[in-house]
Formats: C-alpha cells, structure tokens, sequence
C-alpha cells in the first residue's frame, strides 16, 4: 500500500501495515493486548535467519512445538520466561540491562473475527525495529522507536486462540534516526500499548479539526475514510457548541468542515477541551479537542492574541519512582505533575515524541507541549533512507497529534553540526512539517557553544526556516564556569528565543560548597547565575531548562555520583527535589506575577 504524504511523497506500507487509525483511544470497539508477554533473547538472530543467514521458513514466527518426543524444535515461548508488554527489557530482566540485540515476545489471545468488520493491530511504539507476525504471518516491519503504527490483521486471523509475535532489534545504527551516539538509555521492546480495535469495512481514518486562525468564530478541518468512498455521509458533532454538521464525502473519501462556532479559547489558564463526536454510519467515536491560535508577531510568541511567556522544562520519558521507560498514563502525570508544581506552562518533550496519552494528559492540564523527533547530534545527512525514516517519524508525529491544541511546537533536530547536507536535511524537514500543518510554530534546538570576550553570538543557517529561534547553552557547565554575570547575548534574528536546554549535574542529597561539582549547592548557584544572565536576552520568550528527572545514560559513568544518571535532572528518580528546583520555581513565580501585572 502507499501512503501519500502531505508534501506529495509518497510512503510504501508494507504488507499489511495501513494508515494509522488515528485517535484509537477514542474508538468503540477497542481492546488491549498489554499485560504478560513470553520472550526469547535471540542474540544471533537464529530465530529469524538459517545457518546460512537467509529468512529461515521455520522461524520463531512459526510458534512450533514438539509433536512427539522425536520432534527436534530448540524453543518454546510457552517455557519461555515472561515480561510485561508495555515495558521496556533492560529493567525487567537484569540479564538484558545493557543488552542491544533481538527479543522476540508473543502474546496468545482468543479472538472471534466478525463478519464484515477489519481488525487492526496497534502499536503506540516499539523501540527500535519490530517486524511483527500474526499466526505465523508476516504482518510487516516498522523502523522507529516513538511512533505508533497498525496493521489489518483480518486475513490472519482465526476463531479461537491466536497469536501476535514481536521481533524486535533495539540495535543502535549511525543509519539511524536517532544515530548510534545520544545521550539517553536504549531501552528496547514494546514500550507502550498494544491494542486491537475493530473497525468496518469503511471507517473514518483519519480527521482534523481546528480553530481558524484568522477567524476564531470558525472551526476547518476535513475527516478522511480509508477508502476512496464517495457519497458517505459523516457527521461531526459538539454538543456544547450546538455543532451537529453533515458532510458527504468526495471521490477521495475525503470531506472538508467548515463549522461556525465561537468556542471558548484553550490556554494554559484555561484547558478548555469540548467533547466531538465523528459518526459514520452506526459507527461513532470520540474525541476531545481545544481551540486555540498560536503565531509569533516579531520577538513575541502570541497565544490568543495576547503575548505569552513560556515557563518551561524538559522531559525524558523516564519513569518516576521506579526504573525504565515510562509505560502508563500514572507516571506521566506524575512528571507532568512535577512541572506544574515547578509553576511551569509548557514542557520539551525531549528528544522524541512521548505517548499520546502523555500529550492529552499536558492539553488536560493546561501544558503547553514542544513535540520532537530524535534528529539527534550527528545524523548522517546524506543518506537518503536516514532521510525517509526522518521524514517519516516527523509524519507519524503531526499525524498523531495534530488535533492537540496543547501541541504549540514541532521540534525538528537537536544540536546538529552545521554543514551544507545538514542545511538541506533540516530545511526539507521544516518545509515538510510547514505543509503538512502550518497551524503551529516549528523549531529546534541550535546551540550556543563559546563566547569570544564573554560575548556569545547564535549563528546559524537554519534560522530562516524556524518560527521560534531555540538553542541550548550549558554556562557554568560544560564551559565557562562561575562567570555567567560577565557573559553578553546576542541572537540575531528577528523572532522569539527559547532557551531550549541550559543546567548542570547534581547528586540529591549531596551537600557541599557552590564550587564543588555535583552537589546541590553548585547546581543552585548554576542555576541563579544563569537565569540572571538568560533573562537579558533580547526577545526571550521561553525556557525549558535541562531537565526536570534525572534519567539514564550510557554516557554518564562517575561511580556514587552518576552510575548511568545524567544528573542534571532538578528533581532525582525517587522524587528528591533539589534546591536548584526552587530557584526555577520562584524564577516562575515571579514571571507569573510580571505577566499578572502587565494584563
Ligand atoms: C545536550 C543534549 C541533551 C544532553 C545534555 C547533557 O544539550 O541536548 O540530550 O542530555 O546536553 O549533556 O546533559
């Protein structure tokens, strides 16, 4: 199948794979896959390739088991040992902490299949590779750690038990996107939900629905079925806005809306969502959706016509509390949680897209949400499948959450080396995610990595194709320690400035002296100094300081100190808030105030 992308590039599904069945959450007749999953650590690959290194016929895929006592088959998933699906494998067996490689996971499920119904499987992400089989039949291969995908898995299935079986390969590649080197733990698996929903024959696929930006008394948009339909009648409903529209879909299975409806405004102070209802025929899903406008008018980012600070930290999706990747609802709101209290009204969700349920959670609690994808570091710009798989995961991510009015920000890159392939990489990329949604404002973090005489100057190409200039600083840090009251700014661009990562280490509970690396005084006293220094600069209009938990890192080896921590979090994985947190949450208060006083 090809999926023909906004910008008139087209995608080639394979097999069974189809176009996302967007919002599944909000569909009917969904059921979960999550829970216990037998796996099998296949660290050659043998389950999958012969002696010979070709497709083995008789793969994992097939589920074999011994017939008789003469039967030679060298595995079984139901002797298997069992992991929890969503879950990541390096903190639910010690044995795969650091394991890079293949893991194979089935799940068993009874299942009666309905006469003229489709069903398809879901998947909110599988880091890094899934190749995905449904009784032994090859569903296809997703490439890409933090995008949902789906298959129909109609054909493949049969009354009674059946099975889905996972190969998933998290090994790192400089192909790759992200490349071979960053600065988070590769936690491999199935790290969120697994689910089965079932659909007729035509269904809505895909919709879009958002205030008009230059008439906000105007809701557009357009609801889109999986098959080129014409005649098939949708209707969109809002109850509270006494919105009941019908529209007939076009030869494309596609209909434009254009509803009259003066909605209240989404805005940090106020989440207002309005329940919408899509109905096709006896079908009926649901949605919650904000209204708002965001634009930028010179060095001013502009949320419903009014400037807007945005008071800001960055998120890893590392669980809090406990170990691994974030697998539930409960623990995003716990780091969401922990950004509200830090007085925050907007989060960078670092460095690739988090859950979908971690992004309604923000809208839900008024939190202003920059979504990225793992553009990370040194990419290998010219390589033109590096380049598809980027293209891509920027797709998958505004087609997942373009309805989010929480969503303000698409994070195109993050701390890439300047060069020509790299220039044409990225400027492709903004000039995709501006085509495929030209609501929201694009960006991505530069950096700023020297001052000459204590002047630091932002230079780079990519300013031209972003709406919001971003770069990463590391005063006090990584450089320049203990002068940042001497250090001048200069950004060159006429357009609103964030500052997308600034901060510095620090073991919670570690006390000492301001000059002493690593204890909470110093990163404190990092912290004062930096936002005196940040909050000169010209056009400031947001910060989200690096980071909000600490979280793991192959990169970060100081025994006692890090043990595979980065430390910059302000708050430690077991909740521990460290002074520098209260310094953030005052520098907050008061921009509150100051925004209070200018209304
Ligand atoms: C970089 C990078 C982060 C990294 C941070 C650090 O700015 O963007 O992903 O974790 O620095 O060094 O802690």
């Amino acid at each position: 199948m090809t999926l023909c992308l906004a910008a008139g590039s087209c995608l080639t599904l394979q097999a069974q794979e189809i176009p996302l069945v967007n919002n599944i959450y909000g569909r009917p007749h969904t059921t979960t896959l999550n829970g216990q999953w037998n796996y099998i650590v296949d660290v050659q690959e043998r389950g999958f390739y012969d002696y010979r290194m070709r497709e083995d016929r008789n793969g994992f895929f097939r589920d074999a088991h011994q017939r008789s006592k003469i039967d030679l088959v060298e595995y079984n998933f139901d002797t298997s040992p069992q992991m929890a699906v969503p879950g990541d494998w390096n903190t639910q067996d010690s044995r795969l902490f650091f394991y890079e490689g293949t893991v194979w996971l089935r799940r068993t499920f009874d299942y009666q299949p309905k006469p003229g119904r489709r069903t398809v499987l879901y998947f909110g992400a599988v880091n890094y590779e899934a190749i995905v089989y449904v009784n032994g039949q090859k569903m296809g291969r997703h490439v890409g750690g933090f995008t949902p995908f789906n298959y129909d898995i109609t054909s493949a299935l049969k009354p009674g038990q059946n099975n889905v079986i996972v190969k998933v390969d998290n090994k790192r590649d400089r192909s790759q996107i992200p490349t071979n080197i960053y600065d988070w733990w590769n936690y491999g698996g199935i790290t969120r939900d697994v689910l089965l929903t079932e659909v007729g024959e035509t269904y809505i696929e895909d919709y879009s629905l958002q205030l008009d930006k230059q008439d906000w008394k105007h809701l557009t948009g357009w609801v889109k079925l999986n098959s080129r339909k014409a005649g098939e009648r949708v209707t969109v409903s809002i109850p509270e806005l006494k919105v009941n529209q019908q529209v007939m879909t076009d030869d494309e299975g596609r209909a434009e809306l254009s509803i009259k409806a003066k909605p209240e405004l989404w805005s940090p102070e106020s989440p207002k969502l309005y329940d919408v209802t899509l109905t096709l025929g006896e079908e009926s899903m649901q949605d919650r959706i904000g209204f708002r406008c965001i634009e930028t008018k010179g060095k001013q980012i502009v949320l419903n016509g009014k400037p807007i600070f945005l008071r800001g930290v960055a998120i890893h999706e590392e669980a809090p509390f406990t170990q691994g990747r974030t697998r539930n609802l409960e623990q995003s709101r716990t780091l969401l949680g922990w950004a509200k209290e830090l007085n925050c009204n907007y989060v960078r969700l670092a460095h690739y897209p988090h859950s979908e349920l971690e992004v309604r959670e923000a809208e839900k609690m008024g939190i202003m949400v920059w979504d990225e994808i793992p553009v990370y570091w040194t990419i290998d710009w010219t390589n033109e499948e590096t380049y598809a798989n980027a293209q891509r995961q920027l797709h998958d991510m505004i087609y997942r959450d373009k309805n989010r009015a929480a969503v303000v920000i698409w994070g195109i890159a993050n701390e890439t080396p300047h060069s020509e392939p790299r220039d044409k990489f990225l400027s492709s990329l903004a000039r995709y995610a501006r085509e495929m949604d030209s609501s929201r404002l694009i960006s991505m973090a530069m950096e700023v990595t020297s001052a000459k005489n204590f002047h630091n100057k932002l230079s780079d190409n990519m300013h031209e194709y972003v709406d919001v200039v971003s770069f990463n600083q590391y005063v006090g840090w990584y450089r320049d320690v203990n002068v940042a009251a001497k250090m001048t700014w200069e950004v060159p661009y006429d357009k609103p400035v964030i500052i997308s990562e600034f901060g510095g280490g620090a073991l919670a509970g570690w006390h000492a002296d301001k000059d002493t690396r690593f204890c909470e005084e110093f990163q404190e006293n990092l912290y004062i100094e930096n936002l005196k220094m940040l909050d000169k600069i010209d056009g400031l209009s947001g910060l989200s300081p690096w980071i909000l938990m600490d979280f793991r890192s192959p990169a970060r080896y100081l025994p006692h100190v890090q043990d595979f921590f980065n430390r910059k979090g302000l708050i430690s994985p077991e909740g521990q808030k460290k002074l520098a947190f209260y310094v953030m949450q005052q520098y907050y208060r008061e921009k509150m105030e100051q925004a209070k006083q200018s209304r």
